[in-house]
């Protein structure tokens, strides 16, 4: 009897341990990223009631993905995700870190600083409006803040770790687990919906109603200064600062980018040799050499240090490049010229008119209650 038992046994245990090794060996059945996705796999939607984004003066309504219409919980899931560094490797760094409410949702560094210190090759730019932008990135390789916030976690320079480890830290967590439920109605957390409860977040983040946005759509006039007014005038004429040509200021809002990418020659040595290609690594284009999207300049004065590798400590620098016309180079954008006929009023005159690009900071977008990663500008 004992031995039939044992062979019963032997056989079922022999059965198990083929069906598991199939399983961890047949590309098709592996529970990895690399996995193709199973085709009547539909987008995971939230479960609450959806939510208006209200626009400040000054910008359009908020785009909203078919695929990802905010709610409260999302985007307080989101909010809670962007403020913790349990998304990375070692737990020191958050979205936060490099992204922080306190410098204007930049960090303080020329190029990013990720775990153990890890230096990057580019400048943080704003989360502020990017909700707007046409395309993620300096270079534009992103096409959605989804897609977006899946390159930091997984970055060996930034959080430094995978998307499976990330997201099995937050599946151990049982409060995140029970948001998770509450936000999208399934025990099961993935990579998609960890960017997709962020991007709602990050589609609160938008600044306007500043004093330019007061004084130009709401007809203040009261609201500029003088000089700031004068600012404004030689920012939009071409043949003076000819600025708004590329940071584009429209009839009903202003989003102060172009959502296209030039060659301003930062970065360019006296050779015009270039840091870094842009635009060109994902285009292979020979005409997008250099090129950068043209940052929106929302909050500009709180962002120091400017452009893509931070290389100007201080707005009055950004604006010395221009008027020294941009560095020489093959591919200098056609819009770039001297304009060292501006007089030194004038010039004081652009900086006033940037300063007033910032917008009071809206409500629940700073780390949440509760939240010990308050350390924010690292
Ligand atoms: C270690 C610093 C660091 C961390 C951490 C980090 N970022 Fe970034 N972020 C950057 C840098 C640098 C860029 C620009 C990289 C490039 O263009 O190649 C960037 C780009 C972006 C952009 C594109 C903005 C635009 O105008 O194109 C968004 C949005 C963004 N990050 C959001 C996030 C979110 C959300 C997280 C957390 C999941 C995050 N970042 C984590 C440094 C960081
Ligand atoms: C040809 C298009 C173009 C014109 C004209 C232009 N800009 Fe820019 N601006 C850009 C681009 C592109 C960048 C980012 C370049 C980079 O990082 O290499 C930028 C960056 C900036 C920055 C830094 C913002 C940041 O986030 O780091 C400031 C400030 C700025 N521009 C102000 C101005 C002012 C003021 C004028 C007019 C005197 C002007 N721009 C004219 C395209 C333009």
């Amino acid at each position: 009897m004992k031995r039939i038992h044992f062979g019963v046994f032997a056989v079922v245990l022999l059965a198990i341990v083929a069906f598991l090794l199939l399983f961890s060996i047949h590309p098709r059945l592996q529970l990895t990223e690399n996995a193709t996705p199973a085709p009547q796999a539909a987008a995971v939607m939230p479960v609450g009631k959806v939510v208006q984004i209200k626009p400040p003066l000054g910008l359009p309504p908020v785009p909203i993905p078919a695929d990802n219409p905010p709610t409260a919980e999302t985007i307080a899931l989101g909010r809670k995700l962007y403020y913790d560094p349990i998304l990375s490797a070692d737990g020191t760094i958050s979205c936060a870190s490099c992204h922080s409410p306190d410098t204007g949702f930049t960090d303080r560094h020329p190029v990013s600083l990720g775990v153990g210190g890890k230096k990057g090759t580019r400048h943080s730019p704003t989360v502020i409006n990017s909700a707007y932008n046409d395309l993620q990135f300096w270079d534009g390789r992103a096409p959605s803040l989804e897609e977006q916030a899946k390159g930091p976690i997984a970055n060996p320079v930034e959080m430094a770790t995978t998307h499976a480890d990330a997201v099995k830290r937050l599946q151990a967590n049982p409060a995140y687990v029970a948001e998770f439920r509450q936000a999208w109605g399934t025990d099961q957390i993935t990579i998609d919906l960890v960017v997709k409860s962020i991007g709602s977040f990050e589609r609160t983040v938008v600044s306007g109603d500043s004093p330019f946005d007061r004084f130009y759509y709401g007809h203040d006039r009261k609201a500029l200064s003088a000089s700031a007014q004068r600012g404004l005038k030689l920012f939009m004429d071409p043949k003076k600062g000819n600025c708004e040509v590329c940071h584009t200021i429209g009839k009903h809002y202003a989003l102060f980018t172009d959502n296209k990418f030039h060659n301003l020659g930062v970065g360019a040595d006296v050779d015009g040799n270039l840091n870094d290609l842009g635009r060109f690594t994902q285009t292979k284009n020979e005409a997008d050499t250099g090129a950068f999207k043209t940052p929106t300049l929302r909050n500009v004065a709180q962002r120091a240090p400017y452009m893509h590798d931070g290389s100007f400590p201080t707005l009055q620098d950004a604006l010395a490049h221009y008027i020294g016309g941009g560095n020489q180079n093959p591919h200098l954008d056609k819009e770039m010229h001297a304009l060292d006929f501006l007089t030194f009023d004038e010039r004081d005159d652009l900086l006033a008119f940037l300063e007033s690009l910032t917008g009071p900071q809206r409500d629940n977008l700073g780390p949440p209650a509760g939240n010990k990663n308050t350390a924010g500008g690292e």
